[in-house]
């Protein structure tokens, strides 16, 4: 273990007696819409438009157990990929692959994921969106050690968490909405360089309401992860401080605490990928699971109008009713389940999905061909599902949570409520069961994120909520200086969870803090 977990893991386990200094609220990227420096790729940058889209495989259980849940397993090994045309990129995978295999589960269907980890690394895995017990949600002390590791390495570690040599049972009871969710590492200190080389992939949610809906569906149904990354002259995943291979990693440089952004965009682990599609209705599901690189995307189309997005799902869950868009903004960790029509265009026609926040390499995601006429039975329901409003109790909010940078001693951080991530100390104890209202407030861009149950956004500043804003979150874009009220309501799993800026760097440098449900 390097001294970095020692570092803000002691200061941690000091119960935040340290004092803590606030910065003002500004900073390098507040005028970018986020944070975060660009590491440029030592190689020459791929062609874009040529790597056909890979759409990664489905997880297959291996049977089902004694209560009736179906049993998974996966294993994380470093394996090699060919990212970049002709070059070899390790990547630390769920199976050895980047992303990892899909889960395509059913509401109430529990499962079981055995996961394996054969990685030179601890890891941590947490479902992200899942309405998960505390003890299979991944808290980010649980580590496991990788196989063959010694129990009195875990005995060392045992005073941080539960830590187990070699493999962890995640049991999920799945009984949440039809929903996009992911899987990714979540170690403490950690995550930012764990989920670059690779570990994250998607488990979607799929329950009656949703199948009752004529939406598109099988080919016409894709799940995008678009992430940023850099590229080392050896095709290896570049990352500041990330020179000793795949044998270790290093934690986040103090230099890159706004944030690491690469210059080459991936969808599905594909560099600015093409995708052939029929001139039909298409559903794609969303993922921004980039470190720190927020998007700005629009369907462009030479010569003609740029193509709608139309939103029929948020992060947790179907809206109430389809929500048409010019643009989609999407920060880490958010997902927006869209529909797009590509049967108004003519066959041959290329539309572009771009970033138009960024003027660079990072400007187009990847490309969409439009190759044959098709017949289409979809449609765009009128109606989605019915989406319960949280109400609010009367009164001011509950409780606020203030994202700052901030130092802890001498060394430079990012703090909630002045205060780095703390394992024992909880910042929040809720009750299940019961609605409040949380105040989101920020100095710079902070994507906040809050395990266990959904929100919904109430208001930002003195106005509703944005226009990207709307159905179950579980993440929530919240621009540089902005107040976000969110209605909030905890249920069924009783124990410890967090709240956290999933800018990863900001999370490594430990904006996290542990909250309760009793
Ligand atoms: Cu996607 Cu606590 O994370
Ligand atoms: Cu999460
Ligand atoms: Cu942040």
């Amino acid at each position: 273990m390097t001294a970095r977990l020692s570092r803000r893991g002691f200061l941690g386990m000091l119960g935040g007696a340290a004092a803590l200094a606030a910065l003002p609220a500004c900073g390098p990227g507040a005028t970018a819409g986020s944070t975060g420096e660009v590491l440029t790729s030592a190689v020459p940058l791929p062609e874009r438009f040529r790597v056909p889209l890979p759409v990664p495989p489905v997880a297959r259980p291996v049977g089902v157990d004694g209560t009736g849940a179906q049993v998974y397993r996966v294993t994380q090994r470093v394996a090699e990929a060919e990212i970049l045309p002709g070059m070899r990129t390790p990547v630390l995978g769920y199976d050895g692959i980047f992303p990892g295999p899909t889960f395509d589960t059913r509401r109430g269907q529990p499962l079981v994921v055995r996961h394996r980890n054969e990685l030179p690394v601890p890891t941590v895995v947490h479902l992200h969106g899942g309405h998960t017990p505390a003890e299979h949600d991944g808290w980010p002390l649980d580590l496991v050690l990788p196989v063959g590791r010694t129990a009195d390495r875990a005995a060392h570690h045992g005073m941080l968490g539960d830590v187990v040599v070699g493999e962890r049972e995640h049991r999920y009871p799945n009984d949440q909405r039809a929903a996009t969710l992911w899987y990714h590492d979540h170690r403490m200190d950690f995550t930012g360089p764990a989920v670059y080389r690779g570990l994250a992939g998607f488990h979607i949610v799929r329950d009656e309401v949703e199948d009752a809906l004529p939406l598109p569906r099988g080919e016409r149904e894709l799940p995008l992860m678009i992430c940023d990354r850099a590229f080392a002259a050896d095709g290896s995943f570049a990352y500041p401080g990330l020179d000793q291979g795949m044998r270790s990693l290093p934690g986040v440089e103090d230099d890159w605490m706004e944030g690491v952004l690469g210059d080459v965009v991936l969808v599905n682990g594909a560099p600015w990928p093409v995708h052939e599609v029929d001139a039909a209705r298409y559903r794609l599901r969303l993922l921004n699971s980039s470190n720190a690189r927020r998007y700005r995307l629009v369907l462009t189309v030479p010569g003609g109008p740029d193509l709608p997005w139309v939103q029929i799902g948020s992060d947790a869950g179907l809206l109430a009713a389809p929500l048409e868009h010019q643009v989609i903004d999407i920060a880490p960790g958010e997902r927006f389940d869209v529909l797009v029509d590509f049967s108004v265009l003519p066959v041959g026609t290329e539309v572009t999905m771009v970033n138009a926040l960024d003027p660079g390499s990072a400007g187009r995601v990847m490309r969409f061909r439009v190759v044959r006429p098709a017949p289409d039975d979809s449609r765009v329901p009128a109606r989605l599902a019915e989406v319960e409003p949280l109400v609010p109790p009367a009164g001011e909010p509950h409780r606020t949570f203030r994202f700052n940078r901030g130092d802890v001693g001498d060394h430079r951080g990012w703090t909630i409520n002045g205060t780095s991530f703390d394992p024992d100390t909880s910042l929040a104890d809720i009750r299940l069961g019961e609605t409040e209202v949380w105040r989101f407030v920020t100095d710079v861009h902070h994507p906040v994120h809050v395990h266990l149950d959904p929100f919904q956004v109430l208001r930002r500043g003195t106005g509703g909520p944005g226009d990207f804003d709307a159905g179950w979150k579980d993440t929530v874009d919240v621009r540089p200086a902005e107040v976000v009220d969110v209605a909030v309501r905890f249920t069924d799993h009783a124990g410890r969870f967090l709240v956290h800026c999933h800018n990863l760097e900001h999370e490594d440098m430990a904006m996290m803090a542990t909250i309760r449900t009793l």
